[in-house]
């Protein structure tokens, strides 16, 4: 039975981070429409910063990521430079000074910058802005280029997260990926980041890694446990090698079946739940007491470009190459290329390059995808009430989910749609069942399970 629901549901669909999706923004957004949408945020919205920094000192072959390898500082600091030019500019457009509840500093590897150029970005971010005293900032780390000092940077700048990239600790599968840690070097750089005061810590772990198995997935879960982290993010490799060029160079004949992925995600899952973490989501892991775990049980988790978050500002905005921000009226991206942003900012211009806005209805389809990714469920009355549509506007879709039904993947009771147990793995497929841009041919997405 699980072959058969893998091959009638594994398709390839997005990982909903967005509603319209990536591929479905265009050219029609400009700085201008960019421009109007920052004016229009009222001085009460509260704000949620991304800053993006494209490089990396070596290339893990699996890396979906936007960033390139440089092993020179200068197009580093070129760029820390109009990283802050970037922050002024969108600041001096706000009419207000809104308040920032969080900061994420993504990547790439963001601690590929020097300590003096992250503390003069995070002193820049404060004079633009008004950071909240309890904001969480949060950046993303390759343990493989860390170092103690540092941690005491990055920590005397407000920084009270950090997210570590673990993958896999078994040796076969990180030479089939090109990247190489151990749990020892991994374990170090956690010490430094709580002995600077760095108290939260998740890990990423990925399963569908090449010549990986269950018990290798089940070792690298065992280890990292020992690390004892606040989260575990748990993803799927996602294969997409036309997008992502150096990705060819792993086998694909060395990369595990669909049903074998599912057992991996499921073999960690379990392994993570009897240690006393609780599911959140599609993918991630928290301890009971922790503030996803919190904002799950209160319905106030969210989904964003980084994954599953606490994070419920009104307005994300995106600052660097390839950067989304959303607001009210719609999600706007900076241009990818960085010579084209640097030219845009360097001219005092907004590098948006393009975006999309949302109608009412695409707003409500967005809420229920949303809703379907964080809690597995759905209550398509109660949202359609809020937003004054009417039910059977989705009498196609709910029809949809009727088979689904009968296959055992959701339940259905007056309208409220639970994914069961035996359709989690399926979760993405569900939500596509609400995605109105999806036949229309644009984007090529990575396996459902
Ligand atoms: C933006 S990366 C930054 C992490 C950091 N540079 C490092 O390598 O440790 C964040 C996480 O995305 C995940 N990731 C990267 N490429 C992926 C892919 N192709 N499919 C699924 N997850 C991926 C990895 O778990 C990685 O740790
Ligand atoms: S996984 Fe991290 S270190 Fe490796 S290439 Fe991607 S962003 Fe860079």
């Amino acid at each position: 039975m699980k072959q058969q629901l893998i091959d009638r549901y594994g398709a390839a669909v997005p990982r909903y981070t967005s509603y319209p999706t990536a591929p479905h923004f265009h050219s029609g957004i400009t700085p201008k429409t960019y421009e109007t949408w920052l004016q229009a945020l009222p001085a009460s919205s509260s704000l949620s910063l991304y800053l993006h920094v494209p490089f990396c000192q070596r290339m893990c072959w699996y890396c979906g990521c936007h960033t390139k390898i440089t092993r020179r500082y200068e197009p580093i600091s070129e760029y820390a430079k109009h990283l802050a030019l970037e922050i002024g500019l969108v600041g001096d457009t706000l009419n207000n000074r809104q308040t920032v509840q969080h900061i994420h500093w993504g990547g790439g590897t963001p601690t590929i910058l020097s300590a003096d150029d992250f503390s003069v970005l995070m002193v820049r971010l404060r004079t633009q802005f008004r950071i909240a005293h309890n904001a969480e900032i949060a950046i993303e780390i390759d343990p493989c280029t860390m170092t103690r000092d540092l941690a005491v940077n990055l920590a005397k700048s407000g920084v009270n997260r950090a997210s570590l990239g673990v993958q896999d600790f078994n040796s076969h599968v990180q030479k089939a990926i090109n990247r190489s840690q151990t749990l020892e070097q991994t374990k170090a750089v956690v010490g430094w980041l709580r002995d600077a005061g760095i108290a939260h810590i998740n890990l990423d772990l990925m399963y569908g890694l090449p010549n990986q198995s269950v018990a290798d997935a089940v070792r690298t879960a065992e280890q990292s446990l020992s690390l004892r982290a606040d989260r575990y993010s748990v993803f799927g490799y996602a294969h997409v090698p036309w997008m992502k060029k150096h990705q060819r160079r792993i086998n694909e004949t060395d990369l595990p079946s669909a049903a074998e992925r599912m057992a991996q995600s499921q073999a960690i899952a379990k392994h993570l739940l009897g240690n006393g973490y609780s599911g959140v989501g599609l993918d991630h892991f928290a301890r009971p007491n922790d503030a996803m775990s919190q904002a799950l049980k209160a319905g106030k988790l969210h989904r964003n470009f980084q994954g599953y978050t606490t994070d419920s500002a009104s307005a994300l905005i995106g600052f660097g190459v390839s950067a989304i921000g959303r607001l009210p009226q719609g999600y706007v991206q900076n241009t990818s290329s960085a010579r084209l942003y640097m030219t845009a900012i360097t001219d005092g211009k907004l590098p948006t390059a393009r975006g999309i806005a949302l109608s009412a209805k695409d707003n409500l389809r967005r809420q229920i995808i949303e809703r379907l990714m964080c809690d597995l469920s759905a209550d398509l009355p109660d949202l359609c009430a809020q937003s004054a549509t009417a039910i059977d506007q989705f009498a196609a879709e709910l029809q949809h989910l009727k088979t689904m039904e009968a296959d055992g993947l959701v339940s259905l009771n007056k309208g409220v749609i639970c994914i069961t147990h035996a359709g989690q793995p399926f979760v993405r497929s569900i939500c596509a069942v609400f995605d109105q841009f999806l036949d229309s041919g644009k984007g090529h997405h990575s396996l459902a399970v």
